[in-house]
């Protein structure tokens, strides 16, 4: 969790900002606010960052996600192509909009594949949720075609890929709305925040009034606003997006570090006969918040695991069987356990989730070991964890690296 590891005096001295005000809301008060406009401020950091033209800053990347949806116009009885492998806030978002989830492959880029998505298209889809996993991105120009084929909205969950992009387009603005998370975990935290990117002026201003009960936020006097549509609260505090704005500032060192170390991790581990890596479909854009091991097959992937809790390595996930990563543990989902009914249990699944067959993705998660990048670590401490992942790989896979 690259961004926590850099929290300094920076972030203390932008809440603090916010605390002397005590002003924590992102909307009005201009009086007692001393000029401070931490959400704001948070949202160029981000558009600075990643070029794109409007940003939205939200309580978590989950209600981002929301967001990037509602704006794009998906809803009720719209059938949204997903993958098994994401955090689960991404298949929650669509069943929450109204919409129906359709599982499609996954490949090597631990994406959607296009293979996958053309699969998966029926006369009813709509749009294609597309989550940019583990730090890398998809396989934009493939997946690019089909959207333009199919005419259908792609939304871009890059929950895990703030900061990564293809050919010089950042992550989440391929398609009409895109999204990053915040939350403690990623390469930039507001302790918990989301922000949803546009370059669409129109999708901007439905999340900005979708987060806030449908304000449109024109004047200042927050009673007399009107509200061209129904909206929730999904707002961030100014406490939290000082800390955002404080860390999206300090993404592009953390990013530098996290390539270097990835780029030495790849080299030295490389030589095990018998390991690769995920494929990064533009490796110069990648955030590099993760190594992402291929082993063989999914036998050896579990030896390996046990090898290195035996062995004391930590700061790896086995997302086959992380509960929530990978459809497999998702018997809740699977069988739509609900607290209430949604527009799914009305319409029905568009399919049988318990008895799916998605063996590309089986065989891919099943394979995968994926690293944390610190950017905090020591020279020595990376090289000792890379000797000691090596032998536990050779162990594993009964070879000898290739000097
Ligand atoms: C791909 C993806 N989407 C959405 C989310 C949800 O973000 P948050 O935890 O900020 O709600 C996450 C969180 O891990 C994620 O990885």
């Amino acid at each position: 969790m690259p961004g926590i590891e850099l929290f300094g005096p920076e972030e203390k001295k932008e809440v603090q900002d916010v605390l002397d005000t005590s002003i924590f809301f992102r909307y009005n008060h201009d009086a007692q606010r001393n000029n401070h406009w931490k959400a704001r401020d948070f949202e160029s950091e981000v558009k600075k960052l990643t070029g794109a033209k409007y940003a939205h800053a939200v309580s978590s990347g989950s209600t981002a996600v929301a967001c990037a949806l509602a704006a794009a116009g998906i809803g009720a009885g719209d059938e949204v192509i997903v993958p098994p492998f994401t955090y689960i806030a991404s298949v929650e978002a669509v069943l929450f909009c109204g919409g129906l989830p359709v599982f499609a492959e996954i490949d090597e880029s631990l994406c959607l594949s296009p293979e996958g998505i053309r699969k998966a298209i029926t006369p009813k889809t709509k749009a294609i949720m597309l989550v940019h996993m583990c730090g890398q991105m998809a396989r934009m120009d493939e997946i690019m075609n089909i959207v333009r084929e199919h005419n259908l909205t792609l939304i871009e969950d890059a929950g895990q890929a703030f900061a990564a992009s293809y050919k010089g387009t950042y992550t989440g603005l391929f398609g009409k709305t895109g999204c990053y998370s915040f939350d403690f975990f990623k390469i930039a935290t507001a302790a918990e925040g989301g922000v949803m990117v546009t370059n669409d002026e129109q999708c901007y201003k439905n999340a900005d009034s979708y987060s806030d009960h449908g304000h449109d936020h024109i004047g200042n006097n927050r009673g007399m606003e009107n509200h061209p549509i129904i909206g929730f609260n999904y707002r961030i505090s100014e406490l939290h997006a000082a800390v955002g704005a404080a860390q999206t500032r300090k993404v592009p060192q953390i990013r530098e570090i996290n390539r270097k170390y990835k780029k030495r991790m790849m080299e030295q581990l490389g030589q095990v006969p018998g390991v690769s890596f995920a494929h990064i479909p533009d490796p110069a854009g990648d955030s590099a918040t993760f190594l992402n091991l291929l082993l063989p097959d999914t036998a050896t992937a579990k030896k390996t695991v046990d090898l290195f809790n035996q062995n004391g390595i930590g700061g790896f996930n086995y997302w086959f069987i992380n509960m929530y990563h990978f459809i497999n543990q998702w018997d809740h989902l699977k069988n739509l356990k609900t607290a209430a009914p949604l527009p799914i249990h009305l319409l029905g699944a568009p399919q049988d989730y318990n008895n799916l067959q998605l063996p590309k993705s089986q065989e891919v998660v099943g394979r995968l070991i994926s690293f944390g990048i610190r950017c905090s670590w020591k020279e020595e401490e990376l090289e000792q964890l890379i000797g000691k992942i090596k032998a536990s790989l050779e162990k594993a896979l009964g070879v000898h690296a290739h000097a």
